[in-house]
């Protein structure tokens, strides 16, 4: 079955990551300050305290790393960093920074008290990661001049700054990397009630009428996601919208979402597909990754990186040494009865295997040592 027409995007609309959609709007919704910033208790307590200590003290702030998967306010903590400290926001990737001259670019045009958002910080190149220890350590660079045996260092003071990193994959940050920084917050998803409440904010911006049922209705759906919450509620607006509701309530939100086909779990179409050839041709495994792909009719990557974190999250699908399994979750989810001897045969410590990581992205990266068909097909 083809992707609902209607949606006229190419990122399923569950898709924690952000399309150039969400670049243009999510700007208007993101909370100014920590008092605006919905949940994240521990985090929002912790870096408070870092921020007035640094006030107090007058100087720079700590480097702040912010880990976690994506969706969850990362990007927009370090708007808020920014603001809280009252200092101007440069803002750079590590994609962006190919060459330790790209980051001793940025470091030398630096004012003081800047703050230094990189985004993806995991993904700098090597010698740029060198020059960030020091910078960030002694705020000082060496810029390299020259070729080998004539090349010089030419030692340059940085104004203090305060480096704001974010990583979906705090694991594959280098040890070095992560010491130097004073302060760690590590993003949890939300809960429902935390996620209506981004909601009810995101709906008084955007001039939308949502009842209360209705934003638990969205919520639900939302995978534990601020962005993912805030698209579906544009989903919602669009549908009523078009069918001329002024006042949104559960049966309007839920109706617009079906069209969508993100179920009451926050499954979408490939979700159900994979669950549901699991378990009808594969009697719920194990079986797999390229099978199971070929099943489903994508390929392998998709159903891996798209489709499996969150079903694994929930504990609907299990990943084994043998191969996917669908667990009881599952069955229940499709509305489907687990037979006895399919039931007897689940591994007891299906979950227990996956690390305690930084959310679904990492366990993809970390555990699959033990999975032999599809581990190392990257390197
Ligand atoms: N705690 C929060 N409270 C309110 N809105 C949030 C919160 N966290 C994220 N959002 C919203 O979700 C969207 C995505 O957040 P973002 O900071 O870009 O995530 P990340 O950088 O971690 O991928 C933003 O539009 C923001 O408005
Ligand atoms: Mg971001």
């Amino acid at each position: 079955m083809a992707r609902d027409g209607a949606a006229g995007e190419e990122a399923p609309v569950v898709s924690p990551t952000g399309d150039p959609e969400d670049r243009a709007v999510e700007a208007a919704l993101r909370p100014k300050n920590l008092d605006d910033f919905v949940g994240q208790q521990r985090v929002r307590r912790q870096l408070s305290l870092v921020l007035e200590a640094s006030r107090l003290r007058g100087r720079t702030a700590d480097h702040v790393l912010l880990s976690g998967p994506p969706g969850l306010g990362k990007t927009t903590l370090a708007m808020i960093i920014a603001a809280e400290m009252n200092a101007p926001l440069r803002i750079s990737s590590g994609p962006a920074i190919q060459h330790a001259g790209d980051l001793a670019a940025i470091l030398s045009s630096l004012t003081d008290g800047e703050v230094l958002f990189l985004d993806e910080i995991h993904r700098m190149s090597r010698p740029a990661e060198e020059m960030l220890y020091m910078a960030m350590e002694d705020f000082r660079v060496d810029i390299i001049v020259g070729k080998g045996p004539g090349a010089t260092a030419i030692p340059l003071d940085l104004p203090p700054f305060t480096l704001v990193g974010a990583t979906t994959r705090a694991g594959l940050l280098p040890g070095p990397l992560r010491d130097r920084f004073g302060f760690t917050g590590h993003l949890e998803f939300y809960s429902t009630e935390e996620l209506e409440l981004v909601l009810r904010r995101s709906a008084m911006l955007m001039d939308m009428k949502v009842n209360s049922a209705a934003f638990s209705e969205v919520a639900g759906r939302s995978r534990g996601t601020p962005r993912i919450a805030n698209r579906l509620l544009r989903r919602v607006r669009d549908w009523a919208l078009v069918h001329g509701v002024d006042l949104i309530d559960a049966r309007c939100a839920g109706a617009a979402l079906d069209m969508y086909e993100v179920d009451a779990k926050g499954l979408d179409r490939l979700d159900r597909a994979v669950l549901t050839a699991l378990i009808t041709k594969f009697n719920g495994g194990p079986v797999g990754l390229s099978t199971l792909a070929i099943a489903v009719g994508e390929e392998p990557e998709t159903v891996e990186t798209v489709a499996e974190p969150y079903l694994v999250r929930e504990g609907m699908l299990g990943r084994t040494p043998r191969g996917r399994i669908a667990t009881r979750a599952a069955w229940d989810h499709l509305g489907l009865v687990m037979p006895a001897n399919v039931a007897a045969a689940m591994p007891e410590d299906l979950f227990t295997v996956l690390p305690e990581g930084n959310g679904p992205e990492d366990n993809l990266a970390e555990d699959n040592s033990g999975i032999t068909e599809w581990a190392n097909t990257e390197g």
